[in-house]
């Protein structure tokens, strides 16, 4: 029988951010003191925790996220969209004080990105709300980290995860300037190109990549857009082509693309196939406007997979 990724019902954990994206799509980018008319406007759920979340679930994950939002009424959007889609709330934290994070996407007529976020409420999630999902962390076979929150929650989530012997997946975004702590349990580094580079310190990608393989890390894979990905790991390194599709906004494109990486890596394929899944995943997405819609579901990813010849 042909194996399916539907055989498996795997546990994501994130901790992460939610952020209300405000998108305006331009014919280009503006210049320094230029004003200039958009062409389209929308407000879509976003953030890099909340786009992971909501894509492992739609491709078949059961998920928990752990987050904080605020008392207003962008964090009501995420808790109905969630409630909407079958999502648990249990670890979603309410800031009395403080907003929802709010990110604001440029998109060109390529469909190119260009972000500014606030982080806000994501930036007040405490220790004890973590600790308070602790059992869950622990249950999942993978846990999914960013950087849209403070690190040193991420590595308290880390932490727990590899106490229970459970797999912690890094996406290192946004960059924030600082050399990955070589002690840390993650697993595997999926940063883009832009981040590699800050990473890699002027050092080549290759080199960081290597040296972050000595640290112990599973896998390092370079989301590098319609290039596809570069994967280091025992067997060196490799790139694995994109899937070629009309690209209208490319926001949580990469979300989608490590949503697919986790879940797939969960169900215990190995990295190329969970990496082509991942490219499936990632493309699909760029094909719609907006983070929130754009997350695939796991039968369109099976079928644009199954047109491309398996
Ligand atoms: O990765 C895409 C996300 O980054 C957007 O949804 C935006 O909220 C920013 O956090």
């Amino acid at each position: 029988m042909k194996e399916t990724q539907t055989e498996r019902r795997v546990r994501v954990c994130v901790v992460g951010s939610f952020m209300t994206d405000l998108v305006f799509r331009v014919h280009r980018f503006p210049r320094p003191g230029e004003s200039m008319p958009g062409e389209e406007f929308g407000l879509f759920l976003g953030g890099k925790g909340f786009n992971q979340a909501i894509a492992c679930h739609r491709l078949g994950a059961e998920v928990i996220m752990v987050g904080r939002i605020g008392a207003d009424y962008f964090g009501e959007l995420f808790l109905k969209k969630m409630a909407e889609e079958g999502m648990s709330t249990e670890f979603v934290w309410r800031d009395p004080e403080m907003g929802t994070g709010v990110a604001c996407p440029l998109i060109d007529a390529s469909g190119q990105n260009a972000i500014i976020g606030i982080s806000r409420a994501n930036r007040r999630i405490d220790r004890e709300q973590v600790a308070a999902a602790k059992e869950e962390i622990a249950r999942a076979d993978v846990l999914m980290l960013q950087f849209e929150i403070p690190r040193q929650i991420s590595f308290q989530a880390a932490t727990i995860a590899r106490n229970a012997g459970k797999t912690v997946l890094l996406d290192p975004a946004p960059f924030h300037n600082i050399e990955l702590p070589i002690d840390q349990p993650i697993d595997y580094i999926v940063p883009n190109e832009i981040e590699a580079a800050e990473l890699a310190q002027g050092d080549s990608i290759d080199n960081w990549a290597i040296d972050e393989l000595k640290r112990g890390r599973q896998a390092v894979v370079v989301s590098v857009g319609a290039d596809g990905a570069v994967v280091y790991d025992r067997e060196g390194r490799r790139r694995l082509p994109a899937f070629s599709v009309k690209v209208v906004d490319s926001t949580g494109a990469g979300d989608a693309f490590r949503a697919g990486l986790a879940v797939s890596l969960a169900q215990g394929k190995d990295i190329d196939t969970a990496v082509r899944f991942a490219n499936a995943c990632g493309a699909l997405a760029t094909t719609v406007l907006g983070a929130e819609p754009s997350m695939p579901a796991l039968e369109e990813v099976e079928s644009f997979l199954a047109r491309q010849g398996g």
